[in-house]
């Protein structure tokens, strides 16, 4: 595993490449990575990197995204079935059909989607920002894909705009039920919630904070209480149960594990980055519409 760990590292230098890992990763990825965050803070450093190579540990969307921002680089990801439910449950047949329903409304989508849906879409959004860019397109209707959780969410916040939301969601946040959450209540009464907004909206009102999962970690660093109850992917309490270890990291539910973000492993990292194969690649009409719809949250959002 050290060997691995050094060789990955080696090839790095070697080939001037960097690697980006989401915070649902294996947590032994972090030794190896350049970057750990939410998504919003990858394609950051997807646009600012000056490296040849991005290898990016995380699922299919969010590599393809770091190839739309990033086109010249060469964008590997190491395990090719690492996709995304939720992004799997629209194409581009259904946003065209979605689109049409309600013309000349704007669409906003959730970065959890295919280039091919973003190129539909006039702006992107991510957890982290999502209330900003809705209010940013300053109209009283918009329509969001493909996250109804989320779509609901800036809804509730943003008192007075129309939210029209795709059918679509992430199977492992929308099985979480209210009850889940009152029943941690008053189990740890003097914890604090921290939920991910692809929570059913009724869900997350019962939290105590609600935000990606870079807001999550974000959130505990900044308080000073002992004990928080998890809402999110298991990645996110690994990883503050690491970093904290003087406080207490409560899991809402054992399964909370996204099966695609678990297949990447170190042997598939290096595998990737040593023999340069797993590239992404994008028709190039396709890069650019969808290029359209990143560029527009990248400017918004700071
Ligand atoms: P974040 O942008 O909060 O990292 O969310 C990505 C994701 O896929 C959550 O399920
Ligand atoms: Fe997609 Fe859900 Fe996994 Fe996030 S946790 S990558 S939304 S399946």
């Amino acid at each position: 595993m050290k060997n691995l760990v050094n060789e990955i590292k080696r090839l790095k230098e070697e080939k001037n490449a960097i690697i980006l890992a989401h915070s649902y990763q294996n947590i032994e990825i972090d030794e190896v990575a350049d970057f750990v965050g939410d998504s919003l803070y990858l394609s950051r450093q997807a646009e600012k990197t000056n490296a040849d190579i991005i290898v990016f540990a995380g699922v299919y969307f969010m590599a393809q995204t770091a190839k739309i921002i990033s086109p010249a680089k060469k964008v590997l990801l190491p395990n090719l079935n690492a996709g995304c439910l939720m992004a799997d449950m629209i194409n581009h047949e259904q946003i065209v059909s979605f689109k049409n329903k309600y013309p000349g409304v704007p669409v906003v989508c959730y970065i959890n989607s295919t280039a091919e849906v973003k190129a539909e879409c006039d702006i992107c959004c991510t957890s982290s920002n999502a209330l900003e860019i809705v209010k940013s397109l300053n109209t009283s209707r918009v329509l969001f894909v493909p996250d109804a959780n989320l779509g609901k969410w800036v809804e509730k916040q943003l008192c007075g705009v129309e939210v029209i939301t795709y059918d679509g969601n992430c199977p492992v946040h929308h099985n979480i039920q209210k009850t889940d959450i009152t029943n941690a209540r008053q189990k740890f009464p003097d914890a604090k919630i921290l939920i991910h907004p692809e929570c059913k909206p009724e869900v997350s009102e019962l939290g105590d904070y609600v935000g990606s999962t870079s807001g999550i970690i974000d959130y505990v660093k900044k308080c000073k209480e002992k004990q928080f109850v998890i809402v999110t992917e298991k990645g996110v309490s690994d990883r503050l149960k690491r970093d904290y270890p003087d406080r207490e990291f409560i899991l809402i539910r054992d399964n909370m594990l996204c099966e695609s973000m678990k297949l990447t492993t170190l042997e598939e990292i290096w595998h990737a980055l040593e023999y340069e194969v797993n590239e992404i690649s994008l028709e190039e009409d396709v890069r650019k519409r969808s290029s359209n719809c990143i560029d527009r949250m990248l400017k918004v959002s700071v």
